[in-house]
């Protein structure tokens, strides 16, 4: 029994409490693969059938068939409860459980069975006789089997039969309007749900923890759903999982859709594994949920743009947790429940084949956005997808650069180049295979030492202007370089005091600076040290400002020849050679 604890001690455990830790302390545990295998402690054996998995966090014993999370280990390991274990692991590792929360437990076993009661409710409302709500259901193609395995049911169209119910039983309105199961208006009560499809929602461990309900009619909304309460959070929750997570597990990819009726739709046409996200954008705590049963998932969210855009953050969660996305595509603009309803379940599996992994979606993506046929759009889409590309390990990232340089006309060195820049180790990925973490590790650190070289350049300046105003006029032609925002704004504090043959009138510009900028103008006046070399200094930064310009532009000639074709006017192509040249030369004689 769970009940006694509230979730978060008990998630805070799965977390802290690391089972190859806990296990590794009664039983010789050995890496195998991914896994550690050792003796089953629950049977006798010579040899080991016992595995645990980290990733996953359980324990399985092929041997015996004993299985479960960390907890379930120690309850059969050292002979307690369910409560016991949980007090056992929090003591050995220091979390803290705290006295009412056994209170607030059993308020939510009150709030989880009026949940309940007003399921079957519904759902009696929908079998016991003929109603609109079977109805509906019936046309849109679903079975008793699939609507009963769902527990769908049917909220009547009288504004307090459900009110009625419970009043009848004598629960307490309060908890009542705190579900969202009955509003409040002018002092009456009413049922909040009135002639609608309702599809209950139901958490892994089996809890009704809120409602959605479709309108039959034209009503809106179209959808319905119950407020967040004590027991519902819709951010860490996901439709359907409570009957899909064995197949998800046991299929090992997970299909994601935007609505009950896609979940339900698929599974009755034999796509099992499969769940929703409840209409909101995928979140963290959604993404990890489901990574608990597989690392693979296909996106299957609607065309249309909110869809699409959902679509792109969702990817981008699941990447970041250490999932394989991949992006399904249904034709004519139509969701799962009307494709695989018209066409059936091995046209949808051809879909799920071919769905494209998230780089490829991504990348497909940018396509239709630039034109391609121009150098512009070529340079654009060029600079997004290296972003794209950077993500993934080289080797992956190789095989999508020879896609692209085949399907476009940007060289496969044009875009090893945008992706790796000029470091020529980078440019072979074989070299640096499989590190990708350490080349970002070295990337920040060379772009920790340029911003700080940035930074320093930008203080000599303006320590410059602060010595003698007459380099201000000097300064300005270059004065994009002021990019650190306290430089800046001191730089333009400076500008607006400049008069001809007056210094700078540095209690002015001290008055005028707000505290972080005050710091940064402290910081020049008393670490940047020019002695007498202040036109040395300044030539050196002009210098150092051109190379800077000069680096840039080499590296933007460099793309468009790349980029260029036949269609490239051949004197345009000449003069960016000859002016690529030049900066070669230049570079050179320094
Ligand atoms: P059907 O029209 O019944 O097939 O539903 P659908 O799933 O095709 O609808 P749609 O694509 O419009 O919505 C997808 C999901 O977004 C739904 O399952 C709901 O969870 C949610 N949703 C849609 N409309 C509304 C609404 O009006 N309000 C709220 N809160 N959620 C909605
Ligand atoms: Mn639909």
């Amino acid at each position: 029994m769970s009940a006694g604890f509230q979730e978060n001690v008990i998630e805070e455990i799965k977390s802290r409490c690391s089972i190859v830790d806990v296990i590794g302390r009664h039983v010789v545990l050995k890496r195998a693969g991914s896994n550690y295998k050792g003796v089953c402690p629950f049977h006798n054996e010579k040899t080991p059938s016992f595995v645990v998995s980290d990733a996953k966090q359980i324990f399985t014993c092929f041997g015996c068939g004993a299985s479960g999370d960390v907890i379930e280990f120690v309850k059969r390991y050292h002979n307690l409860d369910f409560q016991g274990a949980i007090e056992k692991l929090a003591a050995e590792y220091g979390i803290e459980i705290k006295k009412n929360e056994y209170d607030k437990e059993s308020k939510k076993a009150i709030y989880y069975e009026i949940n309940r009661e007003a399921a079957s409710f519904f759902y009696r409302r929908f079998t016991r006789s003929i109603n609109p709500g079977i109805e509906y259901m019936k046309k849109r193609g679903l079975d008793p089997i699939t609507l009963k395995k769902f527990g769908i049911g049917y909220a009547d169209e009288k504004w307090d039969s459900l009110y009625r119910y419970f009043m009848e039983k004598g629960t307490d309105v309060k908890l009542l309007l705190e579900l969202g199961l009955v509003s409040q208006s002018k002092g009456r009560y009413y049922d909040k749900f009135r002639n609608r499809i309702m599809f209950p929602i139901i958490n892994t461990r089996g809890k009704v923890i809120g409602f959605g309900g479709r309108a039959i009619g034209n009503d809106v909304p179209k959808y319905l759903n119950s407020p967040e309460s004590p027991i519902f959070y819709k951010k860490n929750n996901l439709y359907g999982l409570n009957l899909t997570r064995q197949d998800i597990n046991k299929e090992d990819y997970a299909i994601l859709v935007e609505g009950y009726m896609d979940v339900i739709s698929l599974y009755k046409n034999g796509v099992k594994n499969v769940s929703a996200s409840l209409g909101t954008a995928l979140t963290e705590n959604q993404a990890s949920m489901l990574k608990r049963y597989t690392d693979h998932i296909v996106l299957s969210y609607d065309a249309d743009e909110a869809g699409q855009a959902a679509t792109l953050r969702g990817m981008d969660i699941l990447h970041h947790i250490g999932c394989k996305v991949k992006v399904l595509h249904i034709p004519e603009g139509k969701d799962p429940d009307e494709f695989i309803k018209k066409n059936g379940k091995d046209a949808f599996l051809q879909l799920i084949k071919k769905s494209l992994p998230f780089a490829s979606y991504k990348i497909q993506r940018l396509k239709q956005k630039y034109d391609l046929h121009s150098t512009e759009g070529s340079v654009m889409f060029l600079q997004e997808t290296a972003k794209i590309l950077r993500q993934l390990s080289p080797v992956e990232a190789d095989v999508y650069i020879k896609k692209i340089a085949n399907e476009t006309r940007i060289s496969e060195g044009a875009i090893r180049l945008e992706v790796y820049g000029t470091n020529m180790e980078n440019l072979n990925p074989k070299i640096r295979d499989n590190d990708s973490f350490e080349r970002k590790e070295d990337d920040k650190k060379t772009e920790k030492k340029s911003d700080d070289s940035k930074l320093l350049l930008e203080k000599n300046l303006i320590k410059l202007m602060l010595l003698k105003s007459s380099y201000v006029p000097r300064i300005k032609p270059y004065e994009t370089i002021f990019q650190n925002p306290f430089c800046l704004r001191i730089y333009e504090l400076i500008q607006s005091l400049y008069a001809d043959d007056e210094e700078i009138d540095r209690k002015k510009l001290a008055d005028a600076l707000e505290p972080d900028e005050y710091q940064m103008l402290i910081s020049i006046w008393r670490d940047v040290h020019l002695a007498d070399r202040d036109e040395a200094v300044f030539s050196d930064c002009i210098s150092h400002i051109e190379d800077g310009i000069r680096h840039k532009r080499e590296k933007e000639i460099i793309q468009i020849l790349s980029l260029a074709d036949e269609d490239m006017d051949s004197s345009v192509i000449e003069q960016l050679t000859r002016e690529l040249m030049e900066i070669q030369k230049q570079k050179m004689q320094r």
